[in-house]
């Protein structure tokens, strides 16, 4: 069938000879479907995000300098002072949690989205779970509403929207849920053609997290957070139950300093350790991505041995509703980063062998250095992250049900209880404290005998 002319003008101009061709070979009613599914199809953003990967956003090594940062705990009286800003923040109801839940459990071998994925040590409850509990009991503490955004990715909005139902939505109220789905891009072969997924659509990826602000604006529900009074997102990654999903201290650190966009931290394990990285480049602090870290910066160290970049990303943010709103309307705009992938591909009637492709994504982070003040808090590892990516080893299911445990063990002892230990130190590894019971030492205190002795298989519900 005949392309329409102006469609046509507009692959030759991009150089799309191979869908050109594609279309050529099409009937009508193929030939509309692929019409329909190139509708929302924009060449000039492809041509950018081209263009961004060709010239590269990492600074020059000359530049990179450690960022400031807060660190946790070494001022108590001003960590107090920030947490009773944060907590009136949460009782005035200005603080939405926000989690970015586009990826599968692939990975983990996992099947379905990865928040769905059995996560804490003795019930294994799924990742969402952990969230929205957490998120119940911080309401319930500051007697206010949290709402709680949930993005998803085309390839699992459903099954996470439906997974939630089916469990009462874990509790909360479902007008406090917002589910919506991140976009996509096109992804492109070696010689720069668009990629089929079938005869009549062309293979499409989520743009990656940094989508995740364009999603917030164009699915409205960045305008229902204003006519909520909600100016502040706590955002996180679907990967940690550690996390905090409100945090008043961080919270409070972001009020305080005027941040536009504040990010937590913690010090890498070691120089290999796959976090992104805070540094400071001309005066702005930003995030460099493990990948794209010079070998030489990476493995740096200060007078004292110290890893000279060491406070790494744990994808912890707390950002500002009008910053996204300039971010979103205005002519800023996040920089694409480009991921050579194994793609399953279709050409001339078939579905044919994985392809190597580019597939474009933006990171959240670099929306760091275009916000006019920046706050970075430096955490305990042990007490905030804990994620799970690997089937095994490092930031595993069980390395993470092990620092659940670990964190339940140190409440209790904080609280008074003999937690037994073996002749390593270890805590049993089966505790668990659901977040509506406890959320820290002091609530477990008032338990005392409902808890009785600490031993493995404790589960506190
Ligand atoms: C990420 C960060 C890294 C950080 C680390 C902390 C990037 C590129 N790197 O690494 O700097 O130190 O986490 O754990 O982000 N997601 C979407 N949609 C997308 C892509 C990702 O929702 O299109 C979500 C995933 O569901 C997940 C998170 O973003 O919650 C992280 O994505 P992932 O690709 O797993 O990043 P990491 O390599 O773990």
């Amino acid at each position: 069938m005949p392309l329409p002319s102006a469609l046509r003008e507009a692959l030759l101009a991009h150089d799309q000879l191979a869908l050109i061709e594609h279309f050529g070979r099409l009937n009508m009613e193929d030939g509309n479907r692929l019409l329909a599914d190139l509708a929302s199809l924009d060449l000039p953003l492809l041509a950018r995000a081209r263009e961004d990967t060709r010239s590269g956003t990492t600074p020059a090594a000359a530049q990179i300098a450690p960022p400031p940062v807060i660190v946790r705990g070494a001022n108590p009286a001003a960590d107090r002072e920030a947490t009773s800003l944060g907590e009136q923040a949460l009782r005035n109801g200005r603080v939405a949690a926000f989690v970015v839940a586009g990826g599968q459990g692939t990975r983990l071998g996992h099947p379905g989205p990865k928040g769905t994925y059995p996560a804490t040590p003795v019930r294994g409850k799924p990742l969402f779970q952990v969230f929205s509990e957490k998120i119940l009991a911080a309401s319930r503490r500051y007697r206010s509403r949290i709402p709680f955004l949930v993005m998803t990715s085309p390839e699992n909005h459903e099954e996470t929207q439906s997974f939630f139902a089916q469990h009462h939505h874990f509790g909360l109220r479902e007008e406090d849920l917002r589910f919506f789905s991140q976009g996509t891009m096109p992804a492109i072969d070696d010689r720069g053609q668009l990629i089929l997924a079938s005869q009549t659509s062309l293979f499409r990826s989520p743009d990656g997290h940094g989508g995740s602000l364009r999603a917030l604006q164009a699915s409205g529900v960045l305008a229902w957070l204003e006519k909520e009074g909600i100016d502040l997102i706590s955002y996180f990654q679907v990967d940690n139950p550690l996390v905090n999903p409100v945090d008043p201290l961080f919270l409070g650190y972001h009020e305080q300093s005027g941040s536009e966009f504040s990010a937590k931290s913690v010090w890498k394990r070691n120089a290999g350790e796959k976090v992104g990285v805070f540094v400071d480049v001309q005066g702005k602090t930003r995030v460099i991505e493990y990948s794209d870290l010079p070998a030489e910066l990476r493995e740096a160290k200060d007078p004292a041995g110290r890893l000279k970049l060491g406070a790494g990303s744990v994808a912890i943010h707390v950002i500002g509703r009008p910053f996204i709103e300039a971010l979103t309307t205005g002519d800023l705009r996040l920089p694409f980063h480009a991921a050579r992938k194994d793609i399953p591909a279709y050409r001339d009637g078939a579905s044919v062998a994985p392809i190597k492709g580019t597939k474009f994504e933006t990171f959240v982070f670099d929306a760091m250095p275009l916000a006019r003040r920046t706050m970075v808090m430096l955490v305990p590892r042990e007490d905030e992250f804990a994620p799970i990516k690997n089937r095994e080893g490092e930031d595993s299911p069980e390395t993470s049900r092990r620092a659940q445990a670990d964190q339940f063990a140190r409440w209790l002892e904080a609280a008074g209880f003999v937690v037994p230990r073996d002749d390593q130190g270890n805590a049993p590894a089966g505790l668990e404290i659901s977040p509506l019971v406890a959320d820290g030492p002091e609530a477990l205190r008032s338990l005392g005998s409902r808890i009785g002795a600490v031993r493995d298989g404790l589960c506190l519900e």
